[in-house]
């Protein structure tokens, strides 16, 4: 099998809009997480580890915001003892078409299933565990908190959200610091400045970041007792939060 396509989207001169998952983005979809997100991969394995622990046989695992259902195929590989049944949920037609035609490629349609869905409506009761991530940031701010509230209502007693987001700091020098870090690593794998300039704008008012603080007080107040950072790299980091027993 050939890798995914390359990330060429802002390497031409046309593209203005604001961004969007459409057919274009889902075709080097996987070529850009991996090149634009630090430690994708490290960062799966280390949720399949708390799933391990915190999941029962057969339980229910919702990933929102799927996209192309790497995340999904990764954990039904890690956690295949568990008998789990994974559910990825999207709202882009044409990420739903790689991911089911990904999890016919390695035989997995038994564990995964797919839903056309908008995930702030979200309402799956006694889900074990809800994954977001980098989704939680495309949401607009004034709907996350309810989004976070429906996820604490549909898990059962004792399970889990993971979070993995994009996140700034209020230190002004400090979130600079970040960033830079951020285009360095871009710049590492291959994006040019260009590139990393026009996402940037792509971006500017559809990924709205909050602090860990914000993060964290929001699932509180949502009900999640227990909130904790399992990884975190610069501006990039990744959250439990238990539903109580
Ligand atoms: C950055 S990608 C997520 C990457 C993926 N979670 C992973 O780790 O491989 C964001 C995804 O969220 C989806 N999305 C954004 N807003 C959504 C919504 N309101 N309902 C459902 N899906 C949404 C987009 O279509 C896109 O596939």
């Amino acid at each position: 099998m050939t890798g995914p396509a390359k990330d060429t989207i802002f390497n031409i001169d046309t593209v203005e809009e604001d961004f969007v998952f459409n057919d274009r983005v889902v075709e080097v979809f996987d070529d850009m997480l991996d090149r634009s997100i630090p430690f994708y991969r490290q960062v799966i394995e280390a949720e399949a580890q708390l799933l391990n622990g915190f999941l029962a046989q057969g339980d229910r695992v919702y990933d929102l915001g799927c996209a192309t259902g790497t995340t999904l195929l990764e954990f039904s590989r890690l956690l295949e003892h568990k008998r789990l049944q994974f559910v990825g949920i999207d709202n882009s037609a044409p990420m739903l078409d790689k991911a089911r035609l990904k999890s016919e490629l390695y035989t997995k349609q038994q564990s995964l299933s797919f839903l056309h869905e908008d995930i702030t409506a979200f309402d799956h009761p006694g889900a074990g565990a809800v994954i977001v991530n980098y989704t939680m940031q495309f949401i607009r701010p004034l709907q996350r908190e309810s989004f976070l509230q429906r996820l604490f209502h549909s898990l059962r007693p004792g399970g889990v959200v993971l979070i993995s987001e994009k996140v700034i700091s209020h230190d002004r020098r400090l979130n600079r610091e970040y960033i830079d870090t951020y285009y360095q690593f871009k710049k590492s794998r291959g994006y040019s400045e260009l590139e990393i300039a026009k996402k940037r704008e792509a971006l500017e008012n559809v990924l709205i970041p909050y602090s860990i603080e914000e993060n964290k007080a929001m699932l509180q107040k949502c009900g999640f007792a227990s909130t904790e950072t399992f990884f975190q790299w610069f501006n990039f980091i990744s959250l439990i939060a238990i539903k109580p027993e």
